[in-house]
């Protein structure tokens, strides 16, 4: 429990500040991950930082970058991470251009749930958005469908003029293959020039424009898990789209179940907060699973109320080195 009474339980851990795409909202472009090898975390002290953290109620695991799928030893680093006692859930956020060909591997490995980043349909909006090609996410999600997982989201950050116009055939495209598709309002996570008012889509304005071709029908809180999003169910297309209002919903922070942390081993408690501690320095300094707790017990104490989003938060280092 943190100082505001919220139960926190999942950890998204970081496993690599390197991507092979870049993002208009999360990579600076010309951005060249700060840290070596020796500054990322290690396989092993991963583990550490896993097993500790379920020591103090931590359940849910998430695997996110950068790109996780650059790891080398991700499959490892998943078969050690589901195999510990306490890890009730492990999830891989991944842009999906790797997927295709490790996706059941990694489901034979224990991971159990994969959300996949897919802001457009259409290759060249996804190309201006991410630098890359869409053609291997596509791919790669329906290898990750085929291959079982228990849950397969799709994730989309919504950008006024850039794909707004992708909305409705994200949708589409998810309803056809049975996936939930979540709409997030863009974050000042990073120096960008798509961080602009102008480029700021609200969820309330992505769900008049859902509104256009169907009709929207709440679902019951919580669904699909702790996470952010308030879930509808179109009426007609069946698809289940869920809004992630991160800037504009005043509730957003108050069901906030998670702590991050980063490839270099900083515990950040809010995503839009500069506050960091230093869980490598007890990682190398000290072999005791106690004082890994401590930092961590340190920092669930400290989690702010709410994000810094709304009052001229500055981000201070990219998405990508923090973990989406
Ligand atoms: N605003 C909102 N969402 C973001 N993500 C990355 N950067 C931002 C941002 N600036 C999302 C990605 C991915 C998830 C891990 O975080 O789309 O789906
Ligand atoms: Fe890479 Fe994900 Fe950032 Fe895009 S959002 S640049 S895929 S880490």
């Amino acid at each position: 429990m943190d100082a505001f009474g919220r139960t926190i339980d999942y950890l998204r851990i970081s496993v690599t500040e390197r991507c092979n795409e870049r993002c208009v909202y999360c990579m600076p472009s010309g951005y060249h991950p700060a840290g070596g090898r020796s500054e990322q975390l290690t396989r092993e002290e991963l583990v550490r930082v896993a097993e500790a953290a379920t020591g103090l109620g931590f359940r849910k695991f998430r695997l996110t970058g950068g790109e996780p799928l650059l790891r080398e030893d991700l499959p490892e680093i998943v078969r050690d991470l589901a195999r510990l006692p306490g890890v009730g859930c492990l999830g891989l956020s991944t842009n999906g251009v790797r997927l295709a060909p490790v996706a059941r591997q990694l489901r034979d490995d224990g991971l159990r749930t994969v959300n996949i980043s897919l802001d457009a349909l259409d290759p060249q909006i996804y190309r201006r958005i991410t630098g890359g090609e869409v053609a291997p996410v596509l791919a790669g999600i329906r290898v990750a469908l085929a291959a079982g997982f228990e849950q397969v989201k799709l994730n989309c950050v919504l950008m006024r003029g850039v794909n707004e116009g992708q909305i409705w055939p994200l949708i589409l495209f998810a309803s056809e293959h049975g996936l939930p598709l979540r709409l997030i309002e863009l974050m000042p996570v990073t120096t960008s020039t798509v961080l602009t008012d102008r480029n700021f889509l609200p969820v309330s304005e992505a769900m008049a424009l859902v509104g256009q071709h169907d009709e929207l029908e709440p679902q019951p809180d919580r669904h699909l898990g702790w996470g952010p999003a308030r879930y509808y169910r179109l009426r007609r297309t069946g698809a289940l789209v869920g809004f992630i209002g991160a800037i504009t919903d005043q509730h957003f922070c108050a069901t906030c179940n998670k702590m991050r942390l980063t490839a270099n081993g900083r515990v950040r408690p809010c995503l839009g907060d500069h506050g960091e501690l230093d869980l490598r320095a007890a990682l190398r300094s000290a072999n005791s699973a106690a004082a890994l707790r401590a930092v961590l017990a340190a920092a669930m104490a400290q989690k702010p109320k709410e994000h810094q989003f709304c009052a001229q938060y500055q981000p201070d280092r990219p998405m990508t080195a923090i973990g989406g």
